[in-house]
């Protein structure tokens, strides 16, 4: 098989804050990727830089006292010390505020204008007048329009959750300096984005993306874009338009560009490499861009539609990870839960982390939960009790009785085989990040090598004599699936490996190392290899997590960063909702009988001013009656009956009935939301009455 030539990029850290778990979960799952394209002997580079520019980083460097340069740079040095880590193995971390970012921003978007693709006109926004300084929605803060809760961002109510625009808050004022701000006027220059509608329809359906986010964007595309506003009113920290005075690129215009500029000057250094060869429109080389379910407009709409216009490749897929909660719910300050890379490496050991987020991630957006208890559990039962066991319990008696040679002999072929058979699934998983599958995959395979072991005692036959050559053969097999685990481990725990090995005395392993077993081989003493979890370790770091609460200041900018300047809509981030609810076990989620149901009738019902009375037609019982329930449900604020009739929802089924005012209720409907923004449920279409939901 030919070498492929892959270039990976993930999306670039804001320079205003730490890097947190959240971050790191994108972070670790394409270093994964990576790791497992090195392995298999293709040519993968992976570059990432911080994402410098913006209102935000320049306001967060003129509190701490020092130019904005400086400030980037000491964030640059933390959050490079962070990746290291966390074993995130870039290429090169640059910054978007470089001269190589710099001058492709300008051909790109000269090129953009030169083909008709730029427009300018007045708008008119809100201006701090005392800092004098346009103002984004996160800088102004006032009464919710609607439900007139005090102290809310300028786009969007944290109370009763409305959307809004910031001219509309009641006493508005600018968090930067408390002014009351005032209308101006100026010129903006904007991508015109619709230009590229049929494009991107294409493009977005080209198998570049999960389906779950095609879909999202189907919904956009349909709905019709709208022009993009790229520039910005000085002062700006960015850079400033070619030829336009005082108007400065909008941070979002340059950081996907980061991607060339940091390629660029990885380019420089490594005589492997030519640039043309990845982005040139012609390339036959693949660009992966790994990013969080938050930015995904900007990565997948005006990126593809600005490359192609300049005369650049588009990207090959583009890799969307979901959001990161602690013990089920937003990760919280006072919880301590908002926990930093460098708290958690103070306390706990990354590669438990990296072993955790792979235990469950998989190639869908899909938020992603770490519950610290199940952390514990999981790590101490899978690495270290699964893994690690099968070498701390072979080890010893092949040093001890055998002068550290392993066997030339297997006494279990068929198992060592299986193992070795594995090798083309787990790649599979992984290449299609399946990791969770991977793991799972890998794990029945330590169960397996454990079992064997069990069964064998080496320990008893060693007691009679150490040295019988079985103790050899048994032992020496064990340590054999103990190395086909850990290359099957090696993209996820990198570090462990390194000391494996070492111990094994063998040269660095890459994915085809599988294909042979280790025979007639000396290894190296054995050092205890991973430690359990400690509980008490975790504890600590929460604490430390709550402790740290007034001295990170600019930690929470971090996770409500920039993309509330985004003019595209937006895929609702969960740190936006209510918190998640305290986990359940399956069995009290299994007792709910959830059912699709038909609406045949939806009434008033007299003198409530909530409730509609809903008939609902529950397909046939065993028997083959019709099954037909009655439920009163609050959703006249948002539904009229005649829309409901012969829609299909979920009904909770096993309810038990409940006598109410105006008649009995028997189960109830799902839907979501409150007041005028109340949605029911509604199945997929072909959905028939009855199914049960599992
Ligand atoms: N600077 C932009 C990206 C520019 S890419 C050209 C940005 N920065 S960020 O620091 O806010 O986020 C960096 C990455 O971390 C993004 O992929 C983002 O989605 C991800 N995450 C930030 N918080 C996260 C969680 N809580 N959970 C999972 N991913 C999170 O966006
Ligand atoms: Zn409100």
């Amino acid at each position: 098989m030919s070498k492929r030539n892959i270039l990976v990029t993930n999306a670039l850290p804001y320079a205003n804050g730490p890097i947190h778990l959240g971050h790191l979960l994108g972070y670790i799952q394409a270093d994964i990727w990576v790791r497992f394209q090195r392995m298999r002997g293709n040519n993968c580079s992976y570059v990432c830089a911080d994402d410098a520019h913006g209102t935000g980083i320049m306001l967060s460097a003129e509190k701490a006292g020092v130019s904005p340069e400086e400030f980037i740079d000491t964030v640059n040095q933390e959050h490079q010390r962070d990746f290291a880590d966390f074993l995130v193995d870039f290429d090169i971390y640059h910054s978007t505020h470089s001269e190589e970012n710099r001058a492709f921003s300008s051909l790109i978007y000269e090129r953009c204008k030169a083909n008709g693709h730029i427009s300018q006109r007045n708008i008119t926004q809100l201006y701090d007048p005392e800092k004098g300084l346009f103002l984004s929605d996160r800088f102004i803060k006032g009464q919710c329009p609607k439900c007139k809760a005090e102290d809310q961002y300028g786009d969007n109510c944290e109370v009763c959750s409305s959307t809004y625009n910031a001219t509309d808050l009641i006493n508005p004022h600018s968090t930067i300096s408390g002014a009351t701000p005032i209308e101006k006027e100026s010129v903006h220059f904007f991508f015109k984005l619709p230009d590229f509608t049929d494009f991107l329809k294409q493009w977005t359906r080209s198998g570049t993306l999960p389906t779950q986010v095609a879909n999202k964007l189907s919904e956009w595309l349909d709905s019709g874009l709208q022009e993009w506003d790229i520039s910005r009113d000085a002062p700006y920290f960015g850079f400033e338009i070619p030829g336009e005075l005082g108007k400065y690129f909008y941070v979002w215009l340059d950081a996907p560009i980061g991607y060339m500029a940091s390629f660029k000057k990885l380019c420089e250094s490594r005589d492997d490499l030519n640039f043309d060869d990845y982005w040139d429109k012609d390339a036959t080389t693949e660009l992966w861009h790994f990013i969080g379910k938050d930015i995904i407009n900007f990565h997948a709409l005006f990126w593809p539609a600005m490359l192609k216009t300049s005369g650049f490749r588009t990207p090959t897929a583009i890799s969307v990870n979901g959001f990161l909660t602690v013990n089920g719910q937003k990760m919280s300050k006072s919880r301590g839960t908002f926990i930093m890379a460098e708290t958690y490496k103070q306390h706990l050991n990354p590669e438990y982390l990296r072993y955790y987020f792979a235990a469950k991630l998989s190639s869908n957006p899909d938020d992603l939960d770490l519950n610290l208890e199940d952390f514990i559990q999981r790590v101490n039962s899978d690495v270290v009790g699964k893994v690690v066991n099968i070498a701390s319990r072979c080890a010893g008696f092949i040093n001890k009785g055998f002068d550290g040679k392993l066997s030339a002999e297997i006494s279990e072929p068929e198992l060592t085989s299986e193992c070795q058979q594995a090798a083309a699934e787990i790649a599979e998983l992984y290449e299609q990040r399946e990791f969770s599958k991977a793991i799972r995959l890998i794990m029945s395979l330590a169960d397996k090598a454990n079992q064997y072991i069990a069964e064998k005692t080496p320990w008893a036959l060693a007691k009679e004599n150490p040295q019988a050559v079985e103790v050899q053969n048994i032992c020496s097999t064990g340590l054999n699936l103990f190395r086909l685990l850990i290359i099957y481990l090696k993209p996820v725990l990198p570090e462990l490996t390194k000391q494996v090995e070492e111990f094994l005395n063998i040269p660095v392993l890459q994915w085809q190392d599988a294909e042979h077993l280790l025979l007639d081989h000396p290894i190296n003493r054995f050092k205890p290899l991973m430690t359990r979890v400690e509980s008490t370790k975790v504890d600590a770091m929460v604490e430390a997590s709550k402790a740290s609460l007034n001295t990170q200041g600019n930690a929470q900018d971090s996770t409500q960063n920039n993309t509330s300047e985004n003019e595209a809509a937006k895929i609702d981030s969960p740190l936006a909702n209510d918190p998640i609810s305290d986990e359940i076990e399956f069995p009290d989620f299994a007792k709910i009988d959830l059912r699709i149901a038909k609406i045949i009738k939806a009434e008033y019902v007299e003198g409530a001013d909530k409730l509609l009375k809903i008939t609902l037609d529950l397909g046939l019982n065993a028997k083959g009656e019709q099954q037909i329930r009655t439920v009163f449900s609050g959703i006249k604020s948002a539904y009229k009956p005649e829309q409901l009739n012969g829609m299909y929802t979920v009904l909770v089924a096993n309810l038990k009935s409940r006598k109410m005012k105006f008649g009995v209720s028997e189960g109830m409907i799902l839907a979501a939301g409150e007041g005028e923004d109340i949605y029911l449920l509604e199945p997929h279409k072909g959905a028939q009455a009855g199914l049960r939901i599992t």
